[in-house]
Order: C-alpha cells, then structure tokens, then sequence
C-alpha cells in the first residue's frame, strides 16, 4: 500500500537539478543555474515577483552543501513514509538534530533532487526573518505553480493568511494536488515583528489538505511551532545509520583524495578501514566534525609529525575548535591576540557579512593586515562576491560561532561594534 503511494509522491519531482546542472564559480561563488533548474525558472519569472526570490543565495547553499553529499536514505524515506502516511493528508515534518549533523545539508538535497520551494534561515547571512521568508516563499509558490497574481500585496509579509491563500491556490494547480515546502533552521528564525502567540515566521497553525511543510531545527527547547498536525524525525548522533553514513563519508574522502591521504594513512600504520572506524567514533557522529578534521588532515595540518598517534584527533567538534584554538594561539601569541582574535571574534559578533574595510574600522587594524588574517583563516569562513561591491565574509558555519561565544569573552567586540555605529552616526 505504502509503496504504491511512495511511487506516486516520487513521480511528483520537477525539474530535477542534478549537479550537472550547477556551476559554482569561485568555490563559494556564484551559483549560476544552467538550463531546467529551478532557479533558471525563477530567474525568468516577472521581476515583480522574482525580485522576492533570494535566488543567489539559495543556489549557492544548495551547490554548496550538496557537494559530495552522502547517505541520508534512512531520513528521505522516514520523510517520504510520512508524507504519504494514512491521516496526514496535511502538516508539519520537524527533524531535528545537533549542530553540525546535516540538517541544512539534508534540506539542500531535497531541493536538489525534488525541486520543492524552499527557504534557508541563515542567521550568520542575516536571512532570519518572517518577512524574509514570507516573501522568498510567497513568490516562489506564485512561480513554481503559475498562479495569477502579478506582484506580491502589502499583506503578504504581514502575516500568514496570505501564504495559506497561495498553498491552497498551489494545491490546486499541483498535478497530483500535493505541495511540498521546505524550510531550514527554524531556531535560527528570529521573531522580531510576530505576534506574541503567533508562530515563529507567521507559519500557519492548520495546512490546506495534501500541503506538507517539512522543516529543520535545532534540538532547542522551543521553536514556537503551535500547530494541529505535526510529527518529528530525530537525527540521532548515535543512530547506526548516521554512524554509516559517517563512515562512508570517511571511505570516499580517502578515495576521493587518494595521494594526500594514502601518505597521511601510512605515517600512522593504519588502513582506511580501522582509519573510518576511528574518525567514525572520534566524530561523535558530527558531519562537520568530519569536513574540518579531514580537510586538516588532507592538508598535512594535521599528520603523524604533528599529533603522534592517531588516539591524539579531538573527540567532538567542539574539542576540534579548542585545539585549532590553541594551536593558533601557541605558534605565535602576540600575532595571535593583536590580529587574529580581533578580526576573527568582529566576525562572530557581526549580524551579516562584513567587508575588509569594515572588519578593518572595528578592529583599527589596517585593511591589509585583515586581509591577512582572513586568508589564513580562510577554511573557516565564507566568501560573497557581488559585482561591483566588496567581498563580504561571514563564520563558514555557526557552530564555530558557538564555540567562540562559549569559549573566548565576546562583549569587547559587540561594543566596539556598537562604538563604531555611533561613531559613524556622529554621536
Ligand atoms: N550527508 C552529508 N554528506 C556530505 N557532507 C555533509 C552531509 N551532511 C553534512 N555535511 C557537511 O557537514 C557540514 C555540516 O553540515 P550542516 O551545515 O548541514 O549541519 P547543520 O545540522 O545544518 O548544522 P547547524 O545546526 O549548525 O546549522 C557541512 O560542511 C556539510 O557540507
Ligand atoms: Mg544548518
């Protein structure tokens, strides 16, 4: 019974976007759709509407955290029971998960491969709230399903009335009457400007019949979500499937770098299985634990010279973070504190992406030292370029953002952040 509806659900997908079909220029450039993506659709539509649709960004999350992408089957077919599960015709997937597991990476994929309309919170980029998402949506839903309305009303960023008016629109117009809509990170969402007692991005508390929204958060206490029908997948760091999917990560890094990593295997005497085995146990089931350590590794940063025996890798990211820390520190203390702590700590106070020129005004460091400082510690951040502006670098990922909140004292730096806006205002 199950199968023949989980047939049906997959014949839904439109315009698949294979990587083949996604260009990144740059590594974390721009994103440019080549042909049927989706993003090739939105760029076409009317700009009264696509002008809504945070298409640069999106395209590039998506290329970016679906490069290499592994595993996940266990979490696309828990979701895809769901969807097709006897009395939820309609409401809400909530997964949820530990920084750093692949929760955005788990949504960029389903938007690779289904095409659904989406949204990224992303607090480090500054994209977190309702209007934000209720725009981005409202002109995605008014595109991808051509319903008849020429530009988005007042109304529709002011609450969720008009986003339910367009799912039930969708609904109609879907070919087999189902929407999908995928929204990461709710707990990045903030919820300036929604009423108290209202949901977090004005989300409606009932769905129209066959919409299904399926969302990402934290393992927060509450995401404000008071709906009528709802239902959670838990990403466990310890579920063996995760564990699978970890190691298999581990096994396709190797292969996938062979030189590099065959020389770093043979200075600890280990092969790539008991290799897996370790960096499986060692990860505490982290995704991103893995990227950084691996990537040091690959590197030579971190190899049989440096930490002696394999049992020395840090256990968890957090531990990760602490040792490049302090490794950072230890090479040489006084570069450290003067030109490395300040730029990188502005970096993890900002609210958006920063230029040189403003990291520079904060720290009172000259804009080529700051240069500096973010190509040395360029694995840890993310790069915009705009035509025309100045590049914009913001924290790769908002766990490191974490470890420097809990683990370096970050006051200093919101208020010289503070003190150069009222400066600035002449105040
Ligand atoms: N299935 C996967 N295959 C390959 N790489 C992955 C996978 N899942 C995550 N990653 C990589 O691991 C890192 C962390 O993943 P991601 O950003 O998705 O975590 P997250 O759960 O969204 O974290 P946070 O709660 O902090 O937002 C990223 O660099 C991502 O590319
Ligand atoms: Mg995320």
């Amino acid at each position: 019974m199950h199968r023949k509806h989980w047939g049906r659900y997959s014949e839904r997908v439109v315009n698949p976007t294979g990587p083949e079909h996604v260009r990144v220029l740059g590594g974390q450039g721009t994103v440019i759709g080549d042909g049927n993506t989706i993003y090739q659709t939105f760029t076409n539509a009317p700009a009264s509407i696509s002008s809504h649709i945070r298409v640069r960004e999106f395209a590039t999350i998506v290329a970016e955290r679906t490069r290499g992408f592994v595993g996940r089957e266990f979490v696309f077919a828990a979701v895809e029971r769901l969807l097709v599960a006897p009395g939820f015709d309609s409401g809400y997937v909530v997964i949820r998960g530990e920084p750093g597991i692949g929760k955005t990476s788990l949504i960029a994929e389903l938007v690779r491969r289904h095409g659904h309309v989406h949204h990224f919170n992303v607090a480090l980029q500054n994209i977190r709230s309702a209007h934000d998402f209720l725009s981005n949506v409202c002109a995605q839903l008014v595109v991808r399903y051509g319903l008849s309305h020429a530009a988005l009303p007042p109304e529709a960023t002011a609450g969720g009335g008009f986003l339910s008016r367009l799912l039930a629109e969708a609904v109609e117009k879907a070919p087999d009457r189902r929407v999908v809509l995928l929204i990461d990170a709710l707990d990045e969402a903030d919820d300036l400007g929604v009423a108290v007692g209202a949901n977090r991005l004005f989300l409606p508390a009932v769905l129209p019949d066959g919409v299904h929204i399926v969302a990402t958060s934290r393992e927060v206490h509450d995401y404000r979500l008071a709906v009528d029908s709802m239902d959670e997948i838990a990403l466990r760091d310890d579920d063996p499937h995760n564990r699978q999917d970890i190691a298999q990560y581990v096994r396709d890094f190797v292969q996938a770098n062979h030189d590099p990593m065959r020389e770093r295997l043979a200075g600890w005497g280990t092969t790539v299985e008991e290799f897996a085995d370790l960096l499986t146990a060692r990860s505490q089931g982290n995704f991103m634990y893995l990227v950084a350590v691996l990537r040091d590794i690959r590197s030579g940063r971190i190899d049989v010279e440096r930490i002696g025996d394999l049992e020395q890798l840090p256990r968890g990211l957090r531990a990760y973070y602490l040792r490049h820390w302090r490794a950072m520190m230890a090479a040489d203390p006084e570069l450290f504190r003067t030109l490395y702590e300040p730029v990188i700590c502005m970096l993890a106070v900002a609210h958006e992406p920063v230029s040189a020129a403003d990291l520079s005004r904060w720290t009172g460091l000259s804009p080529n030292r700051v240069r500096g400082v973010l190509r040395d510690w360029r694995e840890f951040l993310n790069e915009e370029r705009t035509d025309g502006a100045p590049t914009r670098y913001r924290l790769y990922h908002a766990s490191f953002q974490d470890f420097l909140r809990d683990e370096v004292a970050l006051d200093e730096y919101h208020e010289a952040i503070a003190a150069a806006a009222l400066g600035k205002l002449g105040l």
